[in-house]
């Protein structure tokens, strides 16, 4: 578990695990809203060197961002009420590809996600906490 006490520090976990992504990685992230899990994504593509602007793809369910090191395929989960609406998205393409995969309320609908997924779990503690869990650390 790692406790974040602001946003610069749930930023700074991010940039730290970027360090350690691959091609071909999936991050799944579950949390209720305002958890932390966008900024942990603007730390990781950040942290591949990457200068492109990061927010919630709410409505548009993908944003890639590819100036880094590595493409990240930033999902949400968030507005997706049947997984056919992921169909014409091609999301195997995504699972598949030459980039990462990091998927915000992931937990609505993990048997989408391939088995190789790593849960990352946010949680408020307090107003500037959050609790951030790996796996099935909790
Ligand atoms: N330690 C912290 N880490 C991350 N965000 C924090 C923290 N403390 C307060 N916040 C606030 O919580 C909100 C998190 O927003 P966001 O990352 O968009 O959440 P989510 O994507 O989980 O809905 C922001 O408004 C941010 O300012
Ligand atoms: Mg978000």
């Amino acid at each position: 578990m790692f406790i974040s006490k602001s946003v610069a520090e749930t930023v700074a976990y991010g940039g730290r695990r970027a360090g350690f992504l691959h091609a071909g990685d999936v991050l799944a992230l579950a949390g209720d809203l305002g958890t932390g899990k966008t900024q942990f994504v603007k730390g990781l593509v950040a942290g591949l060197g990457s200068d492109d602007e990061v927010t919630s793809p709410t409505f548009t369910l993908i944003h890639e961002y590819t100036s880094g090191r590595l493409p990240i395929y930033h999902l949400d989960f968030y507005r997706l009420n049947h997984r056919d609406e992921l169909r014409q998205l091609g999301l195997e393409d995504y699972f598949n590809g030459e980039g990462v995969c990091v998927i915000e309320w992931a937990d609505r609908f993990p048997e989408i996600l391939p088995a190789r997924a790593e849960w990352f779990s946010f949680e408020t503690r307090s107003e500037s906490e959050r609790a951030i869990f790996l796996g099935d650390e909790r």
